[in-house]
């Protein structure tokens, strides 16, 4: 195809506001897919991703576009996450592309995450071409959304196509948008080749799939490729292109997008970001590439049955083939045995895998309170990344800590914002911005992502009744005053319950821990205290009284039925526990954690 026939573009929306839709209507109109072969959502493909009707991986459809000019034009189709922790996919699919629609809910207007792609397109040199959703819904107000495209986001928004991806009213009309208003890819035929390496999975029959786009010259089968970081050389065993379906093609030439499968073992092998280029012939540069996705949050996972770490790992290597931005490592805890650290690119990445765990892979397990990495300067000059608090070293050894930042847009209506200012502030936070955009506040804050990993979503979505929107990015590393705070059980240290914490609310974090954790250990036959401490310095103390010798006691006797059930209870519970110590502690006793205020 000449260059002058492609368009190449991404979708970035707001979550919900319609993009997986939409992609779908465009689909269908360029007769990719019958109705009846068409699934309800084609490119949410992943069981988990339809469940919750959220987009994780990246997807990318080329589509056949005959055009009212009377040429048929080659669209190429990506799709994007739609949730602020895989804002990193967002970037990539971005730089493998010239355009983006920007998908905006005609009912709802722009929200945190409308800006923040929005922002990232810009950042990417692309042309922009926006298009209202959901016109079909009474509560649309399409004209009030457009001033709000133009004075907020400052791009024209005359030209916005009106649509309903649910109807399939004016889908033409965005096919002819994308093709009229998009620039064509640039690249040279006859340059090496110079391709970039987008992503890349695991297929069950194929094995590695990387999907690229090229840049310049021509990459065909059979031909001898080399990835220019890695350094490492492949045969091309096929090319193709997705139609949705993976479809052989010969070659792929400039401007175009496609897969490579070159038996390669796993996708650690593959970076993305990498340029790819002919070994013979190779480029005499990279391309740009992207910076890799770092963990930013870290959790330990637990096998519940000690019997089942063999099958943890092997489930966590299968989920990591298809997920470069999951990391693991083996871990022991004096608590709860062997097990993994296990880093997630943000709390729903965490929860997904999570999720998988125990669903394919039917494991029973523990988790860990979630941390964020922090960087420690130690006395003796040495640096050193921290991912697990219960690892910190001695106090007398550590010269400063440095904890990561967050650089936070909430949006929401007036009512609401004194709330969200009180918990920005609770949480530490900084304001450095504070507008309006209709009768909705725009709050930009920087705020320590420790403070953010645990339940600030949560809290949000709550104070708000649902109605904040809320998106962020890494912003940098700052000193401050951090402890690392252990929690006691009978005099002993419980390695999986240490948390670090900012001196100001360690006290009141861990009075709260230590309170929980007396409501949901139960009852020993002796009397045991459980205590917060900053290294030798107890903070906090709650006494769990001794149990009285029948716990059936307490209920006068009588009812039979309560009985047996409170015995029952009492089994079922046994079954959770990790014996620590002389202590019997419960599987649910590590989440108290998780849950601050
Ligand atoms: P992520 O993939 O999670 O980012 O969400 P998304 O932006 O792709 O949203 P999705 O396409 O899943 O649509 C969200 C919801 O809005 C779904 O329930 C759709 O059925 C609905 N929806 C999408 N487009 C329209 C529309 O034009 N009109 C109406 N009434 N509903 C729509």
């Amino acid at each position: 195809t000449p260059l002058s026939l492609i368009r190449n573009f991404s979708i970035i929306a707001h979550i919900d506001h319609g993009k997986s839709t939409l992609a779908d209507r465009l689909i269908q109109a360029c007769g990719a897919l019958t109705a009846r072969e068409m699934k309800a959502q084609v490119l949410d493909s992943m069981e988990l991703e339809q469940e919750r009707g959220i987009t994780i991986k990246a997807q990318t459809v080329r589509l056949t576009y005959p055009a009212k000019d009377g040429n048929t034009y080659v669209l190429n189709l990506m799709d994007t996450p739609g949730h602020v922790d895989f804002a990193y996919e967002v970037s990539r699919s971005l730089a493998a592309c010239e355009g983006s629609l920007l998908v905006v809910d005609a009912s709802q207007g722009v929200e945190a995450q409308t800006l923040a792609n929005v922002y990232q397109a810009i950042d990417a040199n692309h042309e922009i071409v926006p298009v209202l959703n959901k016109v079909d819904l009474p509560a649309a107000e399409p004209e009030r959304v457009r001033a709000q495209i133009e004075e907020v986001i400052g791009i024209p928004a005359d030209d916005a196509v009106e649509i309903s991806a649910k109807t399939g009213l004016n889908i033409p009309a965005v096919l002819e948008a994308l093709v009229t208003r998009l620039p064509a890819p640039k690249g040279d035929e006859n340059a090496p080749l110079q391709a970039l390496l987008v992503d890349s999975w695991y297929d069950p029959y194929l094995g590695v799939i990387i999907l690229v786009r090229i840049m310049n010259g021509r990459l065909r089968r059979g031909d001898k490729i080399r990835m220019m970081q890695m350094g490492s050389v492949y045969h091309v065993d096929q090319v193709g292109v997705f139609l949705p379906k993976m479809t052989p093609v010969d070659d792929l030439g400039p401007g175009e997008m496609g897969y490579i499968n070159a038996a390669i073992k796993t996708v650690a092998d593959c970076n993305v970001g990498d340029t790819i280029t002919l070994d013979r012939a190779p480029a005499p540069q990279a391309l740009a590439g992207f910076k890799p996705s770092i963990p930013v949050v870290w959790c330990g996972l637990f096998p519940v049955d000690a019997d089942d770490f063999e099958k943890l790992r092997d489930s966590l290597g299968k989920l990591r083939l298809n997920d470069a931005s999951f990391h693991f490592e083996a871990e022991t805890s004096a608590a709860l045995g062997f097990g993994f650290r296990c880093g997630f690119l943000g709390l729903l990445h965490l929860e997904i895998i999570q999720e998988r765990l125990s669903r394919e892979f039917d494991l029973d397990l523990i988790a860990t309170a979630p941390s964020v990495v922090y960087k420690m300067h130690l006395t003796d000059g040495t640096e050193e990344m921290l991912h697990n608090p219960a690892d910190m070293p001695d106090i007398a050894k550590i010269e400063s800590i440095e904890e990561p930042w967050i650089r936070a847009t909430i949006m929401v209506q007036d009512d609401y914002l004194g709330s969200v200012l009180t918990l920005c502030s609770e949480r530490r936070g900084v304001q450095l911005d504070l507008t309006y955009v209709g009768n909705r506040a725009m709050a930009v804050y920087k705020l320590p992502l420790n403070e953010v990993v645990f339940d600030f979503y949560d809290r949000l979505k709550s104070l708000t009744r649902g109605y904040a929107s809320f998106d962020y990015q890494m912003d940098d590393y700052e000193e401050s005053d951090l402890v690392k705070i252990s929690i006691l059980v009978n005099q002993e240290p419980v390695d999986a319950l240490a948390f670090v914490a900012h001196r100001s609310v360690a006290e009141k974090r861990g009075r709260s821990i230590c309170a929980k954790l007396k409501e949901l250990i139960p009852r020993q036959l002796f009397k045991i205290a459980i205590q917060a401490a900053i290294g030798s310095r107890v903070i906090a103390r709650e006494t769990l009284g001794a149990m009285s010798k029948d716990v059936t006691a307490k209920c006068y006797g009588g009812d039979i039925s309560r009985k047996r059930k409170l015995l029952e209870k009492q089994k079922e519970g046994k079954k959770r526990m990790r014996q620590f110590g002389k202590v019997e502690i419960p599987q649910s006793a590590f989440l108290a954690a998780l849950k601050m205020d």
